[in-house]
């Protein structure tokens, strides 16, 4: 055993021995979470010269010139299965579907309607985001809901359902749980050439994690489509 391996050991021997986590643990999200930027800056820069959109100035507006151009650049009017986690009002799954007009295409939002169900942190606790149950008046048949927990509700759908048609999975549930559910239960089903969009890609304990855990565990190819409002909304494509 090398010196340095008999260091470690100790360390860890004596770490849980005094509950140094009493010590540590005041200060553990914050490192976590100082980490996570860490590793999300680096990605920035290692991946930043192949993005073929960027528009990094700050505004969530600037999302919808990010749908638009992924909507131009993959030829996104055939038909389409759009899937998206964490509807809240609807906002960008109406423009998903006034966007693509074909007959075949299928748009499903899948959402709790009571909101967050957990805090995501000071800001944004459980139940933010309620709409009382309420699903989104968007009227067109091709459009449906899914009330409940992604956890009761995607597999069930996932049974039921073959993606077969160009899939586009939009991630706007903020949380690292439930992106985490939602990507691990669908990226052995999607293909080359599906695509992946994250609303909030750069609170990087979240939803870049969860990317990134997932890309790591599954060996995961991907091509970075464009990001925009400094890397808040990111599109990606399966190679
Ligand atoms: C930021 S909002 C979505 C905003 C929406 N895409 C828009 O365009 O305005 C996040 C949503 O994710 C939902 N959510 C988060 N985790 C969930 C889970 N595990 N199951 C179901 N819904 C969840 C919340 O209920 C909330 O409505």
């Amino acid at each position: 055993m090398t010196f340095r391996i008999k260091v470690r050991r100790k360390i860890k021997q004596y770490f849980f021995r005094l509950k140094l986590h009493k010590l540590i643990q005041p200060f553990a999200e914050g490192m976590l979470t100082l980490a996570y930027y860490s590793k999300f800056s680096q990605w920035c820069s290692e991946q930043g010269k192949n993005f073929l959109y960027k528009d990094l100035e700050i505004g969530t507006e600037r999302r919808f010139g990010l749908y638009q151009f992924v909507f131009d650049h993959l030829h996104l009017d055939t038909a389409i299965q759009y899937l998206e986690f964490g509807v809240f009002k609807g906002e960008s799954i109406r423009w998903w579907v006034e966007t693509n007009k074909n007959p075949d295409s299928r748009f499903t939002g899948f959402d709790t309607f009571t909101g967050l169900p957990e805090d995501w942190n000071f800001r944004y606790e459980k139940g933010h985001f309620s709409t009382e149950g309420k699903t989104p008046d968007i009227r067109d048949s091709r459009c449906a809901f899914v009330a409940g927990l992604f956890q009761d509700t995607l597999q069930d759908y996932v049974n039921k359902t073959t993606l077969d048609k160009k899939t586009i999975v939009h991630l706007d549930a903020d949380l690292y749980s439930s992106t985490l559910f939602v990507l691990t239960t669908l990226i052995t089903k999607l293909k080359k050439g599906d695509v992946l969009i994250f609303d909030e890609f750069s609170v990087a304990k979240s939803e870049f994690r969860a990317f990134m855990d997932v890309v790591q565990s599954y060996n995961v190819k991907y091509k970075v489509i464009g990001a925009v409002n400094n890397y808040h909304q990111v599109a990606f494509e399966i190679a």
